[in-house]
């Protein structure tokens, strides 16, 4: 039940990817809408949501890669899909560990140097900075960006696949048999 088999992906690897790409998705409108605060304590309140929620996509991420490739078998190629799609598909999934993987990375640096944790974690007095005065800002904003442009991808092949190649795909990455 947990582990995948050759035709479909486990209850494990399933539970992980639906939850993630809830969290992700969180974790963009939560973003944009902090960059988009118009006062400091309202950037604030949607920081000391969105930091943790990052925490836990950070954890849930690494445990999916070292389930993967460690543990996990990996369920064969769609029947019928050329060779290039398949590779396009790879590349895709690879993109989104390093585009994650960036954000939180970028997203601590411009925590850190700004020196933000002490107001958004409540200490008495501290003033919210100006991160776009930090450079990891801009690479936090371009990932934004990428991760937009990855998500509306992943989404569109895997809508093509359940209503124009109508190969079921969907079913894979789905609770039951
Ligand atoms: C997968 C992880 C993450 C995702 C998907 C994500 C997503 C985003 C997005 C889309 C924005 C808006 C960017 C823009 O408008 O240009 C944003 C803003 C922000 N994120 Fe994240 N983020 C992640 C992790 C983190 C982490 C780990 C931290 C800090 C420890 C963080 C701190 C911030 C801050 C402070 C802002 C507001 C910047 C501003 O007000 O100018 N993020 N995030």
């Amino acid at each position: 039940m947990q582990k995948s088999k050759p035709d479909r992906y486990g209850t494990l690897a399933v539970s992980i990817h639906w939850l993630s790409a809830v969290l992700i998705l969180a974790l963009m409108g939560s973003g944009f809408r902090a960059a988009n605060a118009m006062d400091a304590a309202t950037k604030i309140d949607i920081l000391r949501f969105h930091i943790p929620v990052a925490t836990v996509v950070l954890l849930l991420t690494a445990f999916r890669i070292v389930w993967r490739w460690r543990f996990d078998l990996k369920p064969r190629p769609v029947a019928g899909s050329p060779a290039w799609q398949e590779r396009i598909a790879h590349g895709i999934h690879v993109a989104f560990y390093v585009v994650i993987f960036g954000m939180v990375a970028s997203g601590i640096a411009m925590v850190v140097l700004s020196g933000a944790a002490a107001a958004v974690f409540g200490q008495p007095g501290a003033m919210l900075p100006n991160f776009t005065d930090y450079p990891p800002r801009a690479l936090h904003g371009l990932g934004g960006f990428l991760l937009v442009a990855l998500l509306v991808f992943h989404a569109g092949a895997a809508l093509y696949h359940q209503f124009i190649r109508r190969d079921r795909l969907l079913r894979r990455m789905w609770f039951g048999n």
